[in-house]
């Protein structure tokens, strides 16, 4: 019986140093330590042996039996983990993935050639609230309850006394109220329009608005700043018109329109902005003395000036999130 249990042992070494994988090894194990074998069978056969022989044999097949479970267990947690490792297999061979950097939005980067082609005519940026009153709003416009003017802008209403604003012109309210002439800054912002929505209009946009007020400024100085920033900001050779129009908080007002053409298209006026000499009545909401102050203001639409100077045909691709449309910038 000794020279099996040697024998056995010396043969599951043999089978376990051999080049072995995880389903070979337990094909081993089964056959040497299973519940049928080998090892199990030399134990059964040592059972019946006669109470004196056993402790000659016991030891030995103890020793044998638990080496071989010994070197079975070694080698399957290193078959195991090298498996693990092959399966992390770095391939360094293969390129990077590159990193997407992402851009500003192009109306941002339009409100930021706007401001700083103002900025260099000397106007200062100032903010405003979106969540504006009524009285802001409208009535220090010189928009009254129930005028017809009002219809101009469908307006979201929060309450009766507030709204979101419809247009940047109340942040002048704010800043007129709050400064001492002379003034010239620039106040943009986004605006809310209860429209109908389409190509042309969207119920978020936004506005520039401007003003300038001091003792003796012109509508000519108001034509003039207006013309240096369309020629700075389209080019040299744009094609614009000003054109008589209807403000409560300006007289006289105007607007003023460039000219839009796709290839292909036939070509048309587009208005990109109000203005006009500011109403002497909204000085005078605002307790600037009229009498010795004038002042110009202005307000234009961000979208369709960066519709113009793009080519962008529909102003809801704005508020897509498209990247398709965005990487383009
Ligand atoms: N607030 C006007 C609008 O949203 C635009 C505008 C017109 C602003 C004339 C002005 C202005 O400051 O003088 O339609």
């Amino acid at each position: 019986m000794l020279d099996r249990i040697e024998l056995a042992e010396k043969n599951f070494k043999t089978e376990i140093e051999s080049e072995i994988d995880l389903e070979k090894l337990e094909e081993v194990r089964i056959k040497y330590l299973g519940r049928k074998g080998l090892f199990t069978e030399l134990f059964e056969e040592f059972k019946q042996l006669p109470k004196e022989e056993k402790p000659k044999y016991g030891q030995v097949l103890n020793k044998a039996k638990s080496l071989a479970q010994k070197l079975f267990d070694e080698l399957k947690s290193k078959l195991e983990s090298s498996e693990a490792e092959q399966k992390e297999y770095i391939d360094l061979t293969l390129a990077g993935r590159g990193v997407n950097l992402g851009s500003k939005h192009i109306l941002t980067q339009t409100l930021d050639e706007i401001k700083g082609i103002f900025k260099g005519l000397g106007f200062s940026i100032y903010e405003g609230p979106e969540l504006e009153s009524d009285h802001n709003n409208f009535e220090m416009l010189n928009f009254p309850a129930d005028h017809p003017a009002r219809d101009m802008q469908d307006t979201f209403f929060v309450n009766d006394n507030f709204l979101l604003r419809t247009h940047t012109s109340p942040v002048q309210v704010r800043l007129m109220e709050n400064t001492k002439p002379p003034i010239r800054a620039l106040m943009p912002g986004k605006v809310y329009r209860n429209e109908a929505i389409s190509a042309k209009s969207y119920c978020l946009f936004h506005q520039v608005e401007g003003l300038y007020v001091d003792e003796d400024v012109t509508f000519a100085e108001l034509k003039g700043t207006l013309v240096a920033f369309l020629k700075q900001f389209f080019g040299e050779d744009v094609k614009y018109r000003f054109r008589p129009s209807f403000f409560p908080f300006t007289e006289p007002s105007a607007e003023v329109d460039v000219w839009w053409q796709q290839k292909g298209k036939e070509g048309k006026w587009l208005e990109i902005l109000g203005c006009g000499m500011v109403d002497p009545n909204v000085l005078e909401n605002v307790k600037i003395d009229n009498e010795k102050y004038v002042g110009y203001a202005f307000g234009m639409g961000v979208e369709r000036i960066a519709m113009l100077k793009y080519g962008v045909g529909d102003i809801r691709v704005f508020f897509d999130n498209d990247k398709r449309f965005l990487e383009q910038f």
